[in-house]
């Protein structure tokens, strides 16, 4: 069967996207910071590896290659990530800053970059970012007081972006979603979207987007969001 690698499968729209691949039959590789705060990820089924990864420590990273080893990936979907708190323009520390950078940035990228081998050794080849509205300029999105959640995702926006089109020619498939406001932890559970209608949009671009499109930012509901 297919395999998907999950980052923050334990809780939110990682578990659902493991919930989701799992119920068709996929092999799912999920981490989680603590894996023993991750029950619900394995109570999802028998072809179900909770793998322990903290995004904030290069060890774990390393750890966590060592495990996957050469083990073929179809789909990476890089989606653990933090808030960064709200904070007025004068209030941004540079703990703040470089804590969601490393969890939100820095870490995706590092974990695609360590797996192109696994991901071209899949047969979809697919690397998923699951970014935000917040990484748009062009959008005209604003919440106030929101730096670095803001910065973080835009800078990642820009190394996927990268990462499409210098893989392109290797047959991988870079993707950046927009997953929509969704009810979890990270919005106190409120917004527009169930995890489920969330994750169901998201799966649909993913296994819709072609090599042709490699590079794409994409919503939830399949329409494209401006840079
Ligand atoms: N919900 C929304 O409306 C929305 C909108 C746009 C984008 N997003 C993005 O969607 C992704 C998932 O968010 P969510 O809404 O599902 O939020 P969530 O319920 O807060 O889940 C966040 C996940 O990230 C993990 N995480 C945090 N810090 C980590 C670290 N240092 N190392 C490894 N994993 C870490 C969390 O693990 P722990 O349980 O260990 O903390 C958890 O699994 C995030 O990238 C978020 O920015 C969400």
């Amino acid at each position: 069967m297919p395999c998907v690698l999950i980052t923050g499968a334990n809780r939110g729209l990682g578990l659902e996207f493991a919930r989701q691949y799992a119920a068709e039959g996929w092999s799912v590789i999920g981490t989680a910071r603590d894996p023993a705060m991750a029950d619900d990820f394995r109570a999802l089924g028998s072809d179900v590896t909770l793998l322990p990864f903290d995004a904030a420590d290069d060890a774990s990273l390393a750890a966590l290659l060592r495990q996957l080893g050469d083990r073929p990936i179809d789909i990476l979907i890089a989606n653990s990530g933090v808030d960064g708190g709200r904070q007025e323009a004068r209030e941004v520390t540079p703990e703040a800053w470089k804590e969601a950078i490393g969890i939100n940035t820095y870490a995706p990228f590092r974990l695609a970059v360590a797996l192109r081998a696994n991901l071209e050794r899949g047969q979809h080849k697919k690397l998923v970012a699951v970014s935000s509205l917040a990484a748009s300029i062009g959008s005209g999105y604003a919440v106030p007081a929101q730096y670095i959640y803001r910065a973080s995702k835009a800078a990642l926006n820009a190394l996927w972006r990268n990462l499409s089109v210098e893989w392109r020619p290797l047959g991988l498939i870079g993707i950046m979603l927009r997953p929509g406001r969704v009810r979890t932890r990270m919005t106190d559970f409120q917004g527009d979207l169930s995890v489920e209608e969330s994750v169901s949009g998201m799966r649909r671009a993913i296994a819709m987007t072609t090599l042709a499109e490699s590079g794409r930012f994409v919503g939830f509901d399949g329409v494209e969001v401006p840079w």
